[in-house]
């Protein structure tokens, strides 16, 4: 246990008030009495601190965090089980100026990684935080490696316990319990967001979830079969780089001005029929054209991946992605360590030799559900929850056809039409965003604190589901900026799913007020 006393030294720095909140963080640890708990250390943190991390794993690239307000920073490792041990661990963050809400942050990949930048966001607005490290520690999936708690906290225990001790762990340091709990997460983390609104519907009254990787051990097989599809460098099937460019750069050619504007961005990629022999050599071979057997090449990337029986194992990437990175000759590492450690135990697993037969066993072997797949999600409707769900159309890792998949899943379990499903679960499709972020549309929405224009709940994603929960006012569509290639700012109001958005054909396209959802 480490208690700072720095008393002294803020008394006359910052003052008394700094002090007694010090005092109070450092008491918290014998004021917290969790199950199968150990307090790690409490410390407290000033406003503007270069916070550091020097048991961090390596792996997980965070080795600091700039925190940018006062907060009581609280580390704790739970048990969850022995031979072989599991544990999580799980940082809370507890700001001095707190608005009254809780936040829990998610993962990514297989990691194994506290995302920190997250939690920082997060107490800048006032939210008591927390995030876990999905019950290991660094990128690697060999922890699961027989260690079945391991894999427990990975499916869904390290999101559901950060949440559950979080809560007290708040309660105890403000001596009330929050108003509103929220969750917020992409990626992996958007996966756990379903997660917790399919099987712990309690946990959060708003959940913020992008790019889900769920329908997870058959994202798995399709990121795997890419390496299947191209083959090593070098070999007839495979694209260069550059040849993946010139696609992209077809595909622009094809399609960008279906909504309206040619500006590099497609808004809906369902109208997008992309015919890659546009771009076959011919009788002259040269590196900017195609052969057939790449045409066929790009052509399987950008269709759905059938399995046995010709069953769907998971849509194609959506027309528009950058498939260079899943096409990159080397196999995808995520699947070779899920195969390995998780399906088949078997270290020496060779990831050549993935095919239809796998596909099938990882998806009947669903350890814990892990394909977070359920589409009832009257838990989260009964008690009045919401769910703000948005992927990026320009995502080159995880599709988002499968985030539309998935919302007309629900709506066909549930039997509820879009205006029904409006009033706790809404889809946007965030045109010409890259994974989570980045990309050459108006990517930024406030999902992450490297990327927003304000906080005003139009234009932030985090402020929005908020409004949404306390005051009822739901968005109608996510308001992004982004920059164009001259480096001029732009923004666009993403639409509501099934909505797209379009060119009115007047105005500055610059302007979300150009353009309309249909
Ligand atoms: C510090 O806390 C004590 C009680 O614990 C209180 O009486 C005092 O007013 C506080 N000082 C400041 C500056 O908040
Ligand atoms: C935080 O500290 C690290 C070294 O520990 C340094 O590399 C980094 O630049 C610092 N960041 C800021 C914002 O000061
Ligand atoms: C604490 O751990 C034990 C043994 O691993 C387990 O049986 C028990 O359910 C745990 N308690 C809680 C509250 O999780
Ligand atoms: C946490 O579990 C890992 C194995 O998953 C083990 O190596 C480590 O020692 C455990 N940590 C503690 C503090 O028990
Ligand atoms: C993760 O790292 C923390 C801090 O170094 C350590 O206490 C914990 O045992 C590690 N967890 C696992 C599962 O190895
Ligand atoms: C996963 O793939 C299997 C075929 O391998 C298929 O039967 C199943 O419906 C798929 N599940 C999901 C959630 O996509």
């Amino acid at each position: 246990m480490r208690i700072p006393s720095l008393c002294v030294f803020w008394l006359f720095s910052v003052g008394h008030a700094t002090c007694n909140l010090t005092r109070k963080c450092s008491d918290l640890a014998d004021k917290l009495s969790l199950p199968n708990t150990t307090v790690w250390f409490t410390e407290s943190i000033p406003a503007g601190a270069n916070v550091s991390f020097p048991d961090n794993d390596p792996t997980c690239g965070r080795p600091y965090q700039q925190v940018d307000v006062d907060i009581c920073r609280v580390a704790t490792l739970t048990e969850t089980s022995s031979n072989p041990a599991s544990n999580i661990s799980l940082e809370a963050w507890l700001p001095s100026d707190w608005n009254g809400r809780f936040l829990s942050t998610g993962n990514g990949g297989l990691s194994g990684c506290i995302q920190y930048e997250d939690i920082a966001y997060g107490v800048s607005r006032g939210f008591a935080t927390v995030g876990a490290n999905n019950g290991h520690n660094g990128t690697s999936g060999q922890p699961f490696y027989q260690n079945p708690g391991a894999l427990e906290n990975f499916v869904y225990r390290s999101v559901h316990l950060g949440a559950v001790l979080g809560k007290q762990i708040a309660e105890t340091y403000y001596a009330r319990a929050h108003d509103k709990s929220y969750y917020l997460g992409c990626s992996t983390g958007g996966r756990q967001g379903f997660k917790a609104a399919q099987e712990f519907p309690t946990d959060f009254d708003g959940i913020v979830a992008g790019a889900p990787a769920f329908a997870f051990a058959n994202l798995t097989s399709w990121s795997g079969s890419f390496y299947t599809i191209s083959g090593p460098p070098g070999s007839p099937t495979f694209l260069t780089q550059a040849q993946w460019a010139r696609v992209s750069k077809d595909f622009l050619d094809q399609c960008d001005d279906l909504d309206g504007l040619v500006d590099g961005i497609i808004e809906d990629p369902n109208l997008c029929h992309y015919r890659p022999e546009a771009l076959l050599c011919g009788s002259k071979p040269s590196t900017d054209c195609l052969s057939g057997e790449q045409a066929e090449t790009v052509r399987k990337v950008f269709s759905d991946l059938h399995g046995k029986d010709g069953a769907l194992v998971y849509p194609r990437l959506q027309p528009g992605g950058d498939a260079s990175l899943l096409m990159s000759g080397y196999p995808f590492p995520y699947t070779g360590d899920w195969f390995r450690y998780v399906v088949y135990s078997d270290a020496e697993w060779d990831p050549s030799t993935l095919g239809p037969e796998d596909y099938a066993f990882a998806a009947s072997q669903n350890p814990f559900n892990v394909q977070t797949w359920e589409g009832d999600l009257a838990g989260v409707r009964n008690r009045g929850a919401k769910i703000l769900h948005y992927h990026g159309l320009q995502d080159p890792v995880i599709s988002s056809d499968n985030s539309e998949r998935y919302y007309n899943h629900v709506a066909r379990t549930m039997g509820l039409t879009t205006t029904e499903l409006d009033h706790f679960y809404r889809y946007f499709r965030i045109s010409g965003m890259s994974h989570c972020s980045g990309g050459a549309g108006a990517y930024k929405i406030g999902n992450v604190m490297g990327a927003m224009s304000g906080y005003d709940p139009d234009e932030n994603v985090l402020s929005a589901i908020v409004r949404w929960v306390e005051d009822g006012l739901a968005p109608d569509h996510v308001k992004g900026t982004g920059e164009t290639g001259e480096g001029e700012t732009f923004a666009r109001n993403h639409c509501k799913y099934p909505l797209r958005g379009r060119y009115t054909g007047k105005g500055d396209p610059k302007s979300p007020d150009s353009w309309e959802c249909v």
